[in-house]
């Protein structure tokens, strides 16, 4: 398992949050109970997701996602590619299983 520093849990405020890994793009989530990191990949044909007005979007084919989540709001079952993020000592942390 590969583990990334996210940055200080404290200092992220807004989410959707923008994230580059190793020349990938991805959004910081949150929902109730738990942060989660998703791929800005879209599941359907691999364009940009972007975040506007609450919603994650694909302006490709026009697939929209949950901005907590990423389960896809017009395909049941469909969703963003998505990897644990723990809390320590005050930082956020993704984990990408190998
Ligand atoms: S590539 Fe995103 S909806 Fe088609």
């Amino acid at each position: 398992m590969k583990e990334v520093i996210l940055g200080m849990e404290a200092e992220i405020t807004e989410l959707p949050y923008e994230i580059k890994i190793d020349r990938m793009f991805y959004y910081l989530l949150k929902d109730e109970e738990s942060y989660r990191l998703v791929s800005r990949a879209c599941p359907h044909a691999g364009a940009l997701i972007e975040a506007e007005d609450g919603e994650l979007v694909c302006y490709m084919h026009g697939w929209c996602f949950d901005a907590h989540t990423g389960d896809c709001l017009n395909i049941p079952g469909k969703r963003l590619d998505a990897y644990g993020v723990i809390a320590r000592e005050g930082q956020l942390i993704a984990q990408f299983q190998d």
